[in-house]
């Protein structure tokens, strides 16, 4: 009886206690002006039902509250907006205050000039020298070649085995923009870069707590020895009496034409930012579009149909050229639609650097925002029959320009490598669905090819 009675005391004061800090946490935050929503624990907030439910998290949170309300999450109290007419002002106010709002461990070790920490002239300079990079002139002339040639070595030798599709397109978008930058290939300097560069990517997206042995401290030492190899990439360019080949760094080197002086830090982060922008959201939208065509025959055959149709105004071997890339016009549907249906990126987040008011709402100073995006992908008045995979909806009509296409972002912040991405991925596709007749699911991420 005792030991019941000590039970249920127990229950009702960790039940008392749990009130009370729930209830403490929500008067905390609750200011005049503020969008409904909860704020969950003293600290952690909501992250743990945040990162456990995923979208389900924000698809119940606006049943209950409307398109933008509040929430803390990933150790910030933040502004959720669901809201397109509101997502598409916020993407264009960095001039009035809101500005990229990334965790502090991802801005520790994509180094303090990476893009995103830099705004103002700063990120005028970085983004300039950015774009001048992957303008279209160089994609024909320089960066495609490369691409081709990446993308014909990388796809041979695939006939009659296993493939773990997941690991072969994280190689891919590492290895071709090392390619890209640097003329890297499968030197020994990349297979000393590849595992330092997966640390520093798990790195930030870790909690910023430097202790032996967490991802946090792995990713920045694994900045350290990545900064050391660039590092000693540019000093060997610049003693070097050769000439050489003329790719990003060499550009990066001479200021970009002389337009854009970037420091050695600034070319060693500018780099970084390339490498890590590129990396999941190539990999990941080459690997989904794989997985969509197999389970869409109808589709696989149409885009066969269109490389087929390049190959056989070609010699065997020849490599693709820009005109074969401008006329792959339902490849290009293909990857728009991969990249819909599977949300490669679900939003993107800011930071308020004053008080200001938003659809109303009175958003205090340093409070994050996530520009949810997701939802828009699956709006049956932009996409009719959301859910399903239909590449010819890009062609009926131009969705990639109408107001509310964020796959690749929006306003000052807009995808720079949006045209480098979609020639990687359309490059792949053409040797993946040339190449091989036929490739069979065998276990997750696991395909047989034939
Ligand atoms: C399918 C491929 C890609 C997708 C879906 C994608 C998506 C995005 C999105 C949504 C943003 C906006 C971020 C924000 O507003 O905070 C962005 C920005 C950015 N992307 Fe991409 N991206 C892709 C490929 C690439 C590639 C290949 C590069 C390499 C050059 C790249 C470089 C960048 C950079 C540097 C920014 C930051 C721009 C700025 O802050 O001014 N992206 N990307």
């Amino acid at each position: 009886m005792a030991v019941l009675i000590v039970i249920i005391g127990v229950v009702l004061g960790v039940c008392l206690l749990s009130t009370a800090l729930l209830r403490w946490n929500e008067m905390k935050y609750n200011k005049k002006g503020l969008p409904p929503g909860t704020m969950g624990w003293p600290l952690f907030g909501e992250t743990t039902d945040f990162l456990k439910q995923g979208p389900s998290f924000m698809k119940n949170q606006r049943a209950r509250y409307g398109s933008v309300f509040k929430s803390h999450i990933l150790g910030c109290p933040t502004i959720v907006s669901m809201d397109p007419e509101l997502n598409r002002y916020i993407l264009m106010s960095e001039s009035k205050g809101i500005l990229p709002g990334y965790p502090q461990s991802m801005l520790d070790i994509l180094g303090k000039s990476n893009i995103a920490a830099v705004h103002g002239p700063a990120h005028k300079n970085m983004r300039g020298a950015l774009l001048s990079l992957v303008s279209p002139s160089i994609i024909k002339h320089q960066i495609l070649p490369k691409i081709d040639e990446f993308m014909t070595s990388h796809l041979s030798n695939w006939t009659d085995q296993i493939i773990d599709i997941q690991q072969k397109t994280k190689e891919m978008a590492l290895l071709s923009s090392l390619k890209q930058i640097s003329g890297i290939e499968s030197s020994s300097l990349s297979k000393e870069f590849m595992p330092e560069f997966c640390k520093l990517v798990l790195g930030t997206l870790s909690l910023p707590i430097n202790l032996p042995n967490t991802n946090y401290h792995r990713g920045l030492q694994a900045r350290k020895n990545i900064v050391r190899m660039l590092g000693e990439l540019i000093d060997e360019r610049r003693n070097s009496k050769e000439t050489h080949e003329e790719d990003m760094l060499s550009l990066l080197m001479s200021g970009v034409d002389n337009r854009y002086k970037l420091s050695d830090e600034e070319i060693i982060d500018q780099i970084i930012t390339i490498l890590y922008s590129g990396y999941e959201t190539v990999s990941t939208t080459s690997m989904m579009a794989v997985k969509y065509l197999h389970d869409h025959p109808k589709v696989l055959q149409e885009l066969r149909k269109e490389h087929l149709g390049i190959r056989e105004r070609k010699l065997a071997g020849d490599p693709l050229d820009w005109e074969d890339y401008k006329s792959m016009k339902f490849t290009r549907a293909v990857i728009f639609e991969t990249s819909r249906l599977a949300t490669i990126v679900n939003g993107v987040l800011r930071k308020t650097t004053k008080e200001m008011e938003l659809n109303g709402f009175v958003i205090p100073e340093g409070w994050r925002i996530y520009v949810y995006t997701r939802e828009i992908n699956y709006d049956p008045c932009l996409y009719p029959d959301p859910y399903t995979f239909n590449p010819w909806r890009w062609l009926d009509r131009s969705l990639d320009v109408q107001n509310y296409f964020f796959i690749f972002g929006g306003g000052t912040r807009q995808c720079p490598g949006k045209e480098l991405g979609i020639a990687e991925i359309s490059t792949f596709l053409h040797y993946f669905v040339t190449k091989y007749r036929y490739f069979i699911f065998t276990n997750q991420f696991e395909y047989l090819f034939v």
